[in-house]
């Protein structure tokens, strides 16, 4: 199926690459991880008028709790800030935030920041932003399993259960900046017929020059979802 530009469509992305970006330029981690926040902020501008409806962004996935302390500490900090001092901008913008993930392990201080947010841009209707912060797919699918308890349940039931909410749009594409090749426990369910965009880039690099180029080869592609080219158009 041809996608037209007026179709919003659902991007994730994976943003990949901070950690070298800082250590090839001799600097901490922490530096790249900071470049990277300068990065969302500009995506998070651009993705509406380049046609993006939702934006899902990985920003700190279950597994990443086993990094060093320090760089934990560091990653919560900024996304704290992001949350905390970015409100008016994104409520310019008509940007929605949710946050996706498990709370229960987040500090009480972040809980709040992330509610507020939710609150304070629940009326933004140019973007979804969902943020996924100590995310794992599987544990949202083994999640929504532990739920799912009724007899006749339907996929679109299911999903509203993995994703949180009803009526959420699947994964359109999926961009994977820094290089790697894999999905890392990122919306399994909902990326079961993305298409995949992978780069070079790395995240702190990724400039709206990628995302342009991302959507542009998205809209050359043929969607066919399992059926012939005919039956899907
Ligand atoms: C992967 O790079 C990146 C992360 C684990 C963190 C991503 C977080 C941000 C971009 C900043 C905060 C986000 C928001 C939404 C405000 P890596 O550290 O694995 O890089 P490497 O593979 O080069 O080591």
């Amino acid at each position: 199926m041809q996608i037209t530009l007026s179709k919003k469509i659902h991007v994730a992305m994976i943003m990949d690459g901070n950690g070298r970006w800082a250590t090839g330029r001799g600097l901490p981690r922490a530096a790249g991880h900071r470049a990277g926040v300068n990065t969302v902020r500009r995506i998070v501008e651009a993705a509406p008028e380049q046609g993006v409806g939702v934006l899902t962004l990985y920003a700190f996935s279950s597994d990443n709790w086993g990094r060093p302390k320090a760089e934990v500490a560091m990653l919560m900090a900024l996304l704290s800030r992001y949350l905390r001092c970015k409100t008016p901008r994104l409520l310019r913008s008509g940007v929605r935030v949710s946050v996706i993930g498990r709370r229960d392990r987040l500090s009480a201080g972040l809980a709040a920041a992330i509610e507020r947010i939710e609150r304070e841009t629940a009326c933004g209707d140019r973007l979804r932003l969902r943020i996924a912060l100590d995310y794992s797919a599987r544990d949202a699918i083994l999640a929504a399993a532990r739920c799912a308890t009724w007899d006749g349940i339907t996929r679109e039931d299911f999903a509203a259960l993995v994703m949180g909410e009803p009526g959420l749009p699947a994964v359109d594409l999926l961009i994977r900046a820094g290089g790697e090749k894999r999905l890392s426990d990122f919306l399994l369910w909902e990326s079961a017929y993305a298409e995949l965009w992978f780069t070079e880039r790395l995240w702190p690099d990724f400039g709206i020059g990628d995302l342009v180029a991302a959507l542009a080869d998205f809209r050359a592609r043929n969607r066919r979802f399992g059926l012939l080219p005919a039956a899907a158009a």
